[in-house]
């Protein structure tokens, strides 16, 4: 079914102009300036923006953590990303201790295959890895999963020790791949924890105020000083504050191969919504937690001048009943994660472009193209260019919406809050076109489950690997690295 997408505003990363795109199957096949073709599909985009289909590089569905499990599947978390214009999302799967990540990625391929709206790649969370089973790394690269997380943070349950991410660390440089850290020094914050809970500060905001913006900036500069000694490169997570920020601008004025992201929540939201009344606060009990808002500035400062170099959602929705409920006497047992994926391109395209924080080129880098570069999808995905997967989004820059749960049901997350309530957003997605195939028409969802693929990502191909980054799967060999001192 071929598809003409006529009188656009075509914007990419770089790239502002009108023009015709033609689809003949799955990849975009044609841009002109003025297209005489037929189609089985016209869709006319006067006034409208096509931009290519967001890449969200940080999801977590129906993912087990803190005693439940996140509320969306690949079912419902992926149409709600199509709706808001997401057309490829990474998702986490979990190596526990012990096991092998190779298992663990059948088992996250066994949640998602047949199942998602949009296509989809995964990340490794690796929580120990001996020496024994550094060799399944390749493997995994061979299967297209080119990146890891390693945590900081959640002693006894996710935390990494130092010798470990630093193991880790040298064979992603061997291979190409690249681990994302989550880096928040959780020993001294669960002292933390330990300390506020024996003076009875049991309410959510205790979450934030146990884990201050100093650690996340320890954790930082930890994860960076090993990359720099393993010669590996490095993506910080969900990065929230100044301090983490100056630490990540830091390591990259020394060379060290440093990425980070944030994430809207962070831009948007500050540590005032830990005084909502009751439990309510629950809601934005998240890692790391919400911070004073003037870091928001600094934030988009970073985002600004590429010290941050994507925006993710990082989303992990628990509902606020019965899963957020299971630390209502214990902040520290309430389940860490809010939701977002189905809001990020309005909100940033609003408070980001509107804002005049960012320039219209700059929000499709920072929510496609630099999150596709870096995780090795580029240029299959994260641009509208002849070759490339059709995946775009006609987006109104002139539709307005408040987003709301509770007035009226904006989203199509499973989840019974929205973390952005009321907040109102001009610039909405209208229609989303999956690899040639329309999966959102006008706002009404057409597609189905098993729309999407599982896409086997090349190898870390951000900046600072040249034109050793290769597009997802292409036959590159992983980039050869020789370790100082460890050859
Ligand atoms: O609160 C969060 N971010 N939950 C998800 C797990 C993580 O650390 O990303
Ligand atoms: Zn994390
Ligand atoms: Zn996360």
């Amino acid at each position: 079914m071929s598809v003409l997408i006529k009188n656009g505003r075509v914007v990419t990363a770089i790239d502002d102009y009108k023009a015709d795109i033609y689809i003949g199957e799955s990849q975009v096949d044609v841009i002109g300036k003025t297209l005489v073709m037929e189609a089985d599909t016209v869709i006319d985009a006067t006034d409208k923006l096509v931009i290519p289909g967001g890449v969200d590089p940080h999801t977590h569905l129906e993912m087990p953590f803190g005693g439940t499990t996140t509320s969306d599947d690949f079912v419902t978390g992926t149409r709600a990303a199509a709706f808001g214009g997401t057309t490829t999302l990474i998702d986490f799967a979990i190596q526990f201790k012990g096991a092998s990540t190779l298992a663990a990625l059948d088992t996250w391929h066994s949640k998602a295959q047949g199942k998602t709206a949009i296509d989809y790649g995964f990340h490794m969370i690796i929580t120990d890895m001996p020496e024994s089973r550094l060799h399944e790394m390749r493997r995994l690269s061979d299967e297209g999963v080119t990146s890891y997380k390693m945590f900081m943070a959640y002693p006894g349950v996710l935390l990494s020790d130092d010798g470990t991410i630093f193991r880790t660390m040298r064979k992603a440089g061997e291979d190409g791949t690249l681990i994302c850290m989550h880096a928040e020094n959780g020993i001294v914050i669960d002292e933390l924890v330990q300390i506020a809970l024996k003076k009875g500060q049991i309410e959510p905001k205790y979450h934030a105020y146990t884990r201050p913006t100093r650690l996340e900036a320890e954790g930082v500069h930890r994860a960076l000083a090993i990359a720099e000694v393993a010669q590996a490169p490095c993506y910080i997570v969900h990065l929230s504050s100044y301090d983490a920020l100056e630490q990540l601008r830091a390591a990259q004025a020394r060379g060290v191969m440093a990425h980070a992201e944030t994430c809207p929540q962070y831009l948007l939201l500050d540590i005032g919504y830990y005084e909502q009344p009751g439990f309510d606060a629950a809601k934005y009990v998240l890692t790391p937690p919400l911070r004073e808002k003037w870091n928001q500035d600094e934030l988009w400062r970073g985002l600004r001048g590429d010290a941050l170099h994507a925006i993710s959602t990082d989303h992990c929705p628990f509902c606020l009943r019965e899963q957020k409920e299971i630390g209502r006497d214990d902040f520290s047992k309430i389940p860490n994660g809010g939701p977002g994926v189905e809001n990020r391109l309005s909100l940033i395209y609003h408070y980001g472009v509107g804002g005049g924080h960012i320039s219209i080129n700059r929000f499709v880098d920072l929510t496609s193209t630099a999150p596709a570069k870096i995780f090795g999808l580029f240029p299959k995905k994260g641009t509208i260019a002849v070759g490339s997967d059709a995946d775009i989004v006609i987006f109104d820059p002139n539709q307005e919406e408040t987003i709301s749960y509770y007035n009226a049901r904006t989203h199509h997350m499973n989840i019974d809050y929205n973390a952005y309530e009321g907040f109102k957003v001009k610039g909405m997605t209208e229609t989303v076109i999956l690899r040639g195939k329309v999966i959102i028409d006008r706002g009404e969802y057409v597609g189905q489950p098993g729309n999407g693929q599982f896409i086997k990502r090349g190898p870390y191909g951000g900046m600072y690997a040249g034109s050793a980054g290769k597009a997802a799967g292409s036959e590159a060999p992983a980039i050869e690295r020789k370790a100082a001192g460890f050859s």
